[in-house]
């Protein structure tokens, strides 16, 4: 689908955002293996999120959907049955590999695959762990999805993963639900916490000490009623958007505000931009609130080390704010942004080649040059969906309409994007 984006002068008003597709996929998951029935209200309406619900649905989870709620019958750790086809991950990095840490658990085999853009990410890192703890797995040369799954009775690990992964620990605490004896995963810099936080709700023993993430296996995991936050990660298209166009003034509501993912409201503030907090209240182990931006000069800044993982998904946008920035932005160490649904460092600067906004890349980063103009064009997400909306936010502040090619790819996280984006635009 093409998708013509004109100039906005400012965006305003107040919205709710879908459900946070973190928090939403570790949800599912979790109550696929608890006892009960677990109700998720708010639950993500992207497509990675609902091949998620496939999956456990036919691994044998009784799924109920009636809108953005769902339903979940979990029958305890063993309740899983083998599917009768591969499992479909779809686009989702994270319902693979999430999954993969339940499926080498399991007594029986199973595959599980996804589209053309899946089968080119790599699986190795969550093959390594899931070896060593006593499961065998298949990948196409070595690393790559469709995987097949051996699983069997697991052994618990202490994990370091060479690169900071929210998705790697996740699969290895998920093994560990069904190891006997403690499973640890050990972090040099931190990432997202909602599957340590996720666990503990549904009744696991979860335990951190300095950077070290426990967890005791075989535990009982109970059913929840539990409504997912608004997803900050697509709140970020909306902050950058009315940062960097005067004149805006637009309310978020109840969006997630873990502090293991508020790094990019930190260096958004630091920067410039003027966001402020307000009604922030935590609801099963997750903060939450509103979020109000105006629109402000920024300044741009640097991205590197710790703080690129915090904002790893964070940083198409970034670099269309950076771009508009009296300063600019440079961005380093940031390798794993070309292993994500698309090379993001390579489709950025294919977009602001495009728009003939100046862009300097270098290995694993590049650099953005402020004060810069974006030209109308065509533009294409390339099947990404954070591509899609970054090219979408970078399309308001150009001079005249611009063309996204497979907009739809934002239907990954956000389907109500486009929708969304014209309810708050002003001409
Ligand atoms: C996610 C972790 C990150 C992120 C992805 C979602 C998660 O991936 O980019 O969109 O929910 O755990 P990595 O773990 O590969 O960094």
């Amino acid at each position: 689908m093409q998708y013509r984006v004109s100039p906005a002068t400012c965006l305003r008003g107040s919205l709710r955002l879908p459900g946070d597709k973190s928090i939403s996929h570790r949800y599912a998951i979790i109550a696929s293996v608890a006892e009960g029935i677990s109700r998720l209200d708010h639950y993500s309406t992207g497509a990675d999120c609902q091949s998620t619900l496939g999956a456990v649905e036919a691994l044998g989870a009784k799924v109920e959907r009636n809108g953005t709620s769902v339903s979940i019958h979990g029958s305890g750790l063993d309740g899983l049955r083998q599917p009768a086809a591969m499992l479909d991950a779809g686009n989702s990095g994270s319902t693979i590999r999430m999954l993969s840490g339940i499926l080498a658990g399991q007594s029986f085999e199973s595959s599980i695959g996804g589209d053309e853009s899946l089968s080119r990410r790599p699986m190795d890192r969550i093959m390594k762990p899931l070896a060593a703890m006593g499961a065998t797995i298949e990948a196409t040369d070595g690393r790559f999805p469709p995987l097949t799954i051996r699983g069997g009775k697991l052994n618990p690990i202490r994990y370091e993963p060479p690169m900071a992964s929210a998705q790697v620990k996740t699969c290895v605490l998920f093994a560990g639900l069904l190891a006997e004896g403690t499973t640890s995963v050990v972090e040099k810099v931190q990432t997202r916490d909602h599957t340590e936080v996720a666990l503990r709700e549904f009744g696991a023993e979860i335990n951190i000490e300095s950077g070290v993430i426990s967890i005791q296996g075989r535990p009982r995991l109970k059913a929840r009623d539990l409504e997912v936050p608004g997803d900050l990660s697509s709140a970020a298209f909306f902050l950058a958007a009315a940062t960097m166009l005067p004149g805006s003034e637009l309310t978020l509501e109840g969006v997630g505000l873990s502090p293991s993912r508020t790094a990019l409201l930190d260096w958004l503030a630091a920067n410039g931009a003027r966001i402020r907090m307000t009604n922030v209240e935590q609801r099963a182990g997750e903060l939450t609130g509103n979020l109000t931006v105006t629109g402000a000069g920024f300044q741009g800044g640097v991205i590197a080390g710790p703080l690129t993982a915090a904002l790893i998904d964070e940083i198409p946008v970034l670099a269309v704010l950076g771009a508009a920035s009296r300063n600019g932005l440079t961005v380093r160490n940031a390798s794993e942004l070309r292993v994500k649904e698309t090379d993001r460092i390579a489709t950025i600067a294919e977009n602001f080649t495009r728009m003939g906004v100046a862009i300097d890349v270098a290995g694993d980063g590049f650099s953005v040059p402020g004060l810069q103009k974006f030209r109308a064009a065509t533009l294409d997400s390339f099947g990404d969906h954070r591509i899609a909306m970054a090219c979408a936010v970078a399309a308001l502040a150009s001079d005249g309409e611009s063309i996204i090619d497979n907009a739809e790819a934002a239907s990954v996280s956000f389907p109500e994007f486009y929708d969304t984006l014209r309810q708050v635009r002003q001409s």
